[in-house]
């Protein structure tokens, strides 16, 4: 049990619309995919996530389904799916599908059904309430969804209204009717049966509300954080991790867990880490839940020092924190970096050597940065639903939060190489999303083979980390700062008769220190000209990390 390939491995996620289109329509696919696996295996990781690739309307990129048992036609279809999971298997790697429980598309045959009339079989399959008197004209309660503002839709011919967390045109799914609970855990049979290793559930938090539909209290607080969803004055305590839905993630655990091979679960739950925590059910719940702290965290020796020590003490064996700094939602990491390489370096051994499963990026090895698209262009939801915000808002998040709300500027099309089309789809053919103007040497191509690249400095911290138990199942114990110095975060780990010493010097100055593992062997460096580090005194470079297995 503790050492199940999913507590060691690291996943890296595809977003399929943009990661290679093979047939000419400026659309990333699964063919496009599976043509470039080789780059994965290559690169090192052990395990694929896919942002959905179901039937759906597309208006939230694939988050909103209306079939979870078909694929969107532009992606392929089952068999190109099998041909896939084929593929992976087939290179030692590991499939993780999306799975999005909470609600479907308001194109769904379900909902379409369901809204025709208040007696209709499937009406109870979606979260229905009648308005506050008098004339049912307001919502039926205060709540909010997740992105702000009601989260009630008025449907006038059935005069009802439906409720939605996310975006209007995705109606939660009613998780009190045993039926729609059937049909769920049927359609996560369903992959698992055609060989899915694992599931990513989005925003599993939000399966169940209020059964009273009371209102959600006050909060004090404006903006939501990474770690804390209460925002405009509301707190979510009657729409967010209920116990009814902490109850549900044991059976959503007991169907993977009928399965062979150690199946997983990684929930999206936007909470405080202790909540998030609390949804794997001291081990019988989600086998991991994103932690999103990390994605703004400083790179800052401070900063790393307290993160990794709160995940560690948060999730003592048997759980296992995980490590995020990027995903298709949020501002790429590199870009709250300054786009500064030797960060991107420093940041990813931080990621890659402490105790925790590592998600990573499309892109993210490459240094992609976010490519700024103006509201106008944008083709993301919730910039299409806020047509009113003028530009130099956009523009100012930007700056001074170096936060993005439209999604669509880390969605870009993977940078492969350094053609007018980066290698993403045929030349001539327009992408789904533009390029960067100038790729900067960001690609693939560009950077394979370069011992100074980040591509290769990924490679190198991937490959250590597979190779060497303690980096992959150690467990952690953090060096004293008297010990490194103030500008250096070390740690310690230790599995299999193996310790390793990671050093990280989270600064722009060359710091010297006394090595807490002399006459040990260089692992890995971000460094890829560095060939020892076994003297009394090390001399880090700025932005410098590097692994040392200890002598003996
Ligand atoms: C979270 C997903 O990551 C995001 O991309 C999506 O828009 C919402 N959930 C709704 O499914």
């Amino acid at each position: 049990m503790q050492n199940s390939w999913w507590r060691e491995t690291v996943v890296y996620q595809i977003y399929p619309r943009s990661f290679f289109d093979s047939n000419g329509d400026g659309i990333g696919d699964l063919d496009g995919i599976i043509a470039k696996l080789d780059h994965l295996a290559d690169l090192g990781v052990g395990t694929i996530w896919f942002s959905p690739f179901y039937a759906s309307p597309q208006r939230d990129v694939g988050y909103d389904i209306c079939d979870y048992r078909t694929v969107a036609p532009e992606y392929g279809d089952l068999a190109t799916v099998d041909r896939l999971i084929q593929a992976v298997h087939a290179r030692g790697m590991k499939v993780v599908m999306d799975m999005v429980m909470n609600h479907t598309s308001d194109q769904h045959p379900w909902f379409v059904e369901s809204r025709s009339s208040r007696d209709n079989p499937k009406r109870d399959w979606y979260v229905w309430h009648d308005g506050r008197k008098p004339g049912g004209k307001a919502p039926p309660n205060n709540w909010n969804a997740m992105i702000g503002g009601s989260g009630w839709h008025y449907d006038a011919p059935t005069d009802q209204w439906f409720w939605t967390q996310f975006l209007p045109f995705q109606p939660d799914l009613n998780y009190r009717n045993p039926e729609v609970q059937a049909e769920m855990l049927g359609t996560l049979r369903f992959w698992l049966d055609r060989g899915v290793d694992g599931f990513r559930l989005d925003i599993v938090n939000a399966l169940f509300e209020d059964a009273e539909f009371r209102d959600n209290p006050f909060a004090w607080r404006l903006i939501p954080s990474d770690d804390d969803p209460r925002m405009l004055f509301q707190g979510s305590d009657r729409t967010l991790n209920l116990p009814e839905t902490l109850a549900f993630m044991k059976e959503l655990r007991r169907v993977v867990d009928g399965y062979p091979g150690d199946r997983f679960l990684v929930g999206e739950v936007n909470a405080p880490i202790e909540m998030a925590q609390a949804h794997c059910c001291d081990g019988h719940g989600l086998n991991l839940v994103f932690l999103f702290r990390s994605l703004k965290a400083a790179l800052k020796p401070a900063t790393i020092r307290e993160l990794v020590s709160e995940y560690d003490r948060l999730f003592p064996d048997p759980l296992i924190p995980t490590w995020v700094f990027g995903n298709h939602d949020r501002a790429r990491r590199i870009s709250r970096l300054g786009g500064d390489m030797a960060r991107a370096r420093l940041n990813a051994a931080w990621q890659l050597t402490a105790r925790g499963v590592p998600f990573l990026y499309y892109g993210e090895e490459v240094g992609m940065v976010q490519r700024p698209i103006p509201a106008r262009d944008s083709q993301d939801a919730l910039v299409l639903r806020m047509q009113w915000v003028p530009q130099f808002v956009y523009d100012a998040i930007r700056s001074l939060m170096g936060e993005s709300i439209n999604r669509d500027e880390c969605r870009t099309p993977m940078q492969w190489d350094g053609t007018a089309t980066a290698g993403f789809c045929a030349q001539g053919v327009k992408p789904w999303l533009p390029l960067p103007d100038d790729l900067g040497g960001r690609t693939v191509a560009d950077q394979a083979g370069n011992p100074d690249s980040l591509l290769e400095c990924y490679r190198r911290f991937l490959h250590a980390r597979r190779e060497n138990p303690a980096l992959h199942r150690g467990d952690l114990a953090l060096l004293d700062a008297a010990e490194t110095g103030k500008d250096v975060v070390g740690w310690r780990r230790t599995a299999d008769g193996q310790t390793v010493v990671v050093l990280l010097n989270a600064t722009n100055r060359a710091h010297t220190l006394r090595n807490p593992a002399p006459g040990g062997t260089l692992v890995v460096s971000t460094d890829g000209r560095r060939t020892d580090a076994a003297a009394p005194e090390l001399v880090l470079a700025p932005w410098e990390g590097l692994v040392v297995r200890t002598a003996g």
